[in-house]
């Protein structure tokens, strides 16, 4: 808590909730390895509706009980730690956590200038509500920590400078400062540098999100591109390169649908996320065959998209896909059935919300 010369913090029980969009790769070319061991990258990265919800308490003394729904953990040490709680998809509370992590290193880099000193920022409360599947190559773990570092900021009624907040965001990961900037941009380096590109223009396209019940590490994906299985032409980054200067310049949202087949071969890694995780292939060529669309790569995978002009014929789809699974013709891979939801990418009108709040929610399969 602060001394009596400190800022006013939003008192206990005043609540600050914040989306956590997904992202979509919508090119993702990967440029050259870096000494540090991570990749540069070319990618135009896009927010989903679908989306994580963050909301963060002061947790002044009494305001959080010891109950939780999962996991209960406190880091920070006493005399008041921080605390998660979480909901939705499983995802264990552990000090590991985005969320707590974000909170203390959001702490860490306050500290400083925080005019409560030498008292700390004080111990907050979180709620996480889980709608996007963890390792999926949807970035939700990097959008929670993005939505954690901002809500607990205005909870702590404190501010940082630009290069403090950007060091903060990749201090916590390679996506993380693509959430904080908020929308469509152009994501380079290993991430940490944004150019904010004009949102699509038009009618939101609609976004069918298949992501097999096999999470699969970037670390792993990202290694199996450095030993050589990736793509011997530059093609992606051309590709790439191209939406960069059509989405400068104004790209409608119906254009994609035009480059959806350039779109979804434009991920370098691709073929190092088939060589970490080999099943994929037979379900990305089932999901092809059983849609009659180009199929996408998020990120390093393993969830799969494919663009839709309307929601209808993307819920359409998704039903598709259920009946796929019912059926046997979308072979089971990983432990169990597909994460299926139907999404919009984010533009300036659309909000994010929880899956299940809005028509843009995760379908479940029908017979299970
Ligand atoms: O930063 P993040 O935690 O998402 O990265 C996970 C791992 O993926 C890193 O430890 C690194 O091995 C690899 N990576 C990379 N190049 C990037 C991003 C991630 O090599 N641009």
């Amino acid at each position: 808590m602060s001394g009596p010369a400190g800022p006013a913090p939003n008192p206990g029980g005043v609540r600050v909730l914040r989306f956590a969009p997904a992202k979509l790769n919508l090119t993702l070319a990967v440029v050259g390895r870096r000494e540090d061991g991570f990749h540069d990258l070319h990618s135009v990265m896009v927010p989903l509706a679908l989306s994580d919800a963050v909301a963060v308490t002061v947790a002044h003394a009494g305001t959080h009980g010891p109950a939780v729904v999962r996991g209960p953990v406190a880091v920070g040490g006493p005399p008041a730690p921080d605390t998660l709680r979480v909901s939705g998809l499983p995802l264990a509370a552990t000090p590991d956590n985005l969320v707590l992590r974000a909170i203390a290193a959001t702490r860490d880099a306050v500290r400083a200038t925080w005019p409560g000193a030498p008292a700390d920022p004080p111990p907050l409360a979180a709620r996480l509500t889980k709608r996007i599947p963890v390792a999926a190559g949807l970035g939700g773990g990097s959008s929670d920590a993005a939505a954690t570092v901002a809500a607990a900021l205005e909870a702590w009624a404190a501010a940082l400078p630009e290069e403090g907040l950007r060091d903060l965001a990749a201090s916590l990961g390679s996506d993380v400062p693509f959430f904080l900037a908020g929308g469509a941009a152009l994501v380079t380096g290993r991430g940490e540098f944004v150019e904010r590109l004009p949102d699509l223009q038009g009618e939101a396209p609609a976004v069918l999100i298949v992501t097999p019940n096999l999470p699969v590490s970037t670390a792993a994906v990202f290694a199996a591109y450095a030993r050589g299985a990736r793509p011997t032409s530059a093609a992606v980054l051309v590709a790439s390169e191209r939406l960069v200067s059509e989405m400068r310049a104004g790209l409608p949202a119906r254009a994609l649908f035009a480059r959806a087949e350039e779109l979804a071969a434009g991920n370098d890694l691709l073929p190092a996320a088939l060589e970490v995780a080999p099943s994929l292939a037979t379900f990305r060529a089932a999901l092809g065959l059983l849609l009659g669309r180009p199929v996408g790569q998020s990120g390093s995978g393993p969830t799969a998209w494919v663009l839709y002009p309307t929601l209808a014929a993307a819920h359409k789809a998704a039903r598709f896909v259920h009946l796929g699974v019912v059926e046997g013709t979308l072979p089971p891979i990983g432990g169990g059935e597909p994460f299926v939801a139907v999404s919009t990418i984010l533009t300036p009108g659309l909000h994010a919300m929880p899956a299940d709040a809005h028509n843009g929610g995760r379908t479940r399969s029908k017979g299970r």
